[in-house]
Parts: C-alpha cells; sequence; structure tokens
C-alpha cells in the first residue's frame, strides 16, 4: 500500500512499484518531481521495519547528495520524510540503461559508466546496487541513481564488491568480457591509486564465485 504522498503532490504516473519502493512521477510546486516511497513491510515487526526504512532513506538522500561532489550526477533532493519514508527529487528524463543493452553505443556508456564510478569510489562512495537498471541516460549523459544500499567505504573488498554486482550483470550479454574491459578501462582512468587493487580484488571475487557454483553442483 502506498504510504501518505507529501503533501501537495499529485500523481501524474506510477513509474516503477517493487518490493522495496514505489517511484511516482508527481507535480509538486509546478514542477514535475519523482516521489521515491518505501513501502512498509507487514511481516517485519513494526519498530524494524521503520528503523530499516528510515535508515536508508535518509542514507540514500544524504548519498545521492554527497555524490554530486566527486561529479557524479545524480538526482537533486528537494524533500525528505524519513518517517514516512519518502523523496522528493528531481525527475530525469531519460532511458535506463537496461534497456539500451542490446544498442549500438552500450559500449560507450559502460565505458563512461567505469569512468563515473571510478569518481565516485574516489571519494570513498559505494553504490551498493550498481547494475544498469539504476543508471538513466540521457542523450549522453549518465545519471546514476538508487542509492539506498550505498555506503561510505574505501575499502578495497567493498570497491570491489560494488564493481562484481555490475560484472555479474553483464554475464548473460554475448560481448561481456569487452564490456568489464571498457568498464574498468574507463574506471581506472579516475579511480586513483586504488585501481589497481580493486581490479586484483574483482578476479579473486569472480574466483571465490566459481569455487562455490562448483562446490553446489557437486
Ligand atoms: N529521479 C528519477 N527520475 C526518473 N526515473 C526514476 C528516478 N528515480 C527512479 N526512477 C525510475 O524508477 C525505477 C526504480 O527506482 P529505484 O530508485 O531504482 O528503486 P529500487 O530501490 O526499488 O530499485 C528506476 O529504475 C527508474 O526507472
Ligand atoms: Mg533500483
Amino acid at each position: 500500500m502506498l504510504n501518505h504522498l507529501p503533501q501537495g503532490c499529485t500523481i501524474i504516473r506510477t513509474l516503477y512499484q517493487g518490493a522495496e519502493a514505489i517511484v511516482t512521477l508527481c507535480e509538486w510546486m509546478d514542477m514535475k518531481v519523482v516521489v521515491k516511497t518505501r513501502v512498509r513491510k507487514g511481516y517485519r515487526i513494526r519498530e524494524l521495519d521503520e528503523y530499516i526504512r528510515r535508515s536508508r532513506t535518509i542514507r540514500e538522500a544524504s548519498l545521492l547528495s554527497l555524490a554530486k561532489r566527486a561529479g557524479v550526477e545524480t538526482p537533486f533532493i528537494y524533500h525528505i520524510n524519513p518517517a514516512e519514508g519518502w523523496i522528493i527529487m528531481s525527475y530525469v528524463e531519460g532511458e535506463n540503461l537496461r534497456n539500451l543493452q542490446r544498442s549500438s553505443i552500450f559500449p560507450h556508456l559502460i565505458n563512461r559508466l567505469g569512468y563515473i564510478v571510478g569518481r565516485l569510489h574516489s571519494i570513498g562512495i559505494v553504490h551498493g546496487d550498481l547494475t544498469p537498471a539504476n543508471v538513466i541516460v540521457s542523450n549522453d549523459r549518465l545519471t546514476l541513481i538508487d542509492f539506498g544500499l550505498g555506503e561510505y567505504s574505501n575499502e578495497v573488498e567493498k570497491k570491489a564488491e560494488d564493481i562484481y554486482t555490475l560484472v555479474s550483470s553483464l554475464s548473460p550479454l554475448p560481448n561481456n568480457e569487452a564490456l568489464v574491459k571498457l568498464f574498468l578501462e574507463g574506471y581506472k582512468s579516475s579511480a586513483g591509486e586504488s585501481a589497481i587493487k580493486v581490479e586484483e580484488r574483482i578476479k579473486e571475487i569472480s574466483k571465490r564465485g566459481r569455487y562455490v557454483e562448483k562446490e553446489l553442483r557437486h
């Protein structure tokens, strides 16, 4: 069920309805805005549910704003209500990167994404859910969204895991190895000193993954 929408918001349409959040395009203060509302989960103890929604809402809004310090494009935050679990942010017009996986510019966009993630990691922010679905493409501009699972960290392991999420999401694509290479080229051009260690750690994580897969098959 939808939580209270912020006062003065008129719904234009629902953009997305997931297990965690409802994303609605609204009109608010004469602007087109996006309201992301974290849904209440009846199966969680109420106090725990409120704690999770509150902390993810605050975390998402603060990381979305801080990412801008690294020159990373993110929606502008206009208003948040942690108790109700909603954020009002700017509407980013464009196409979801997930829908462009078959397009001829996808390799170029992945290279750009690598550069952007490198900037983000260089200021100690880990995205937490790095998949093409959390990137909006407007012409040649990439905007990162959905920082609800992000965190402040300069740990090599956390950064490598962040990238490994993306590597895994690219794995069904036929040219995935070339795509990962392009991503890492972009990443290394902006991530700074730790990039080499992060790259080594990604290889270790992927070996661990294959080992677990093999064990599970037996
Ligand atoms: N600011 C925004 N502008 C335009 N579309 C958005 C915006 N925020 C979210 N969306 C759309 O809603 C979808 C879900 O939002 P997201 O923040 O990723 O929610 P979830 O945490 O449930 O994955 C996105 O994939 C995107 O298509
Ligand atoms: Mg998402």
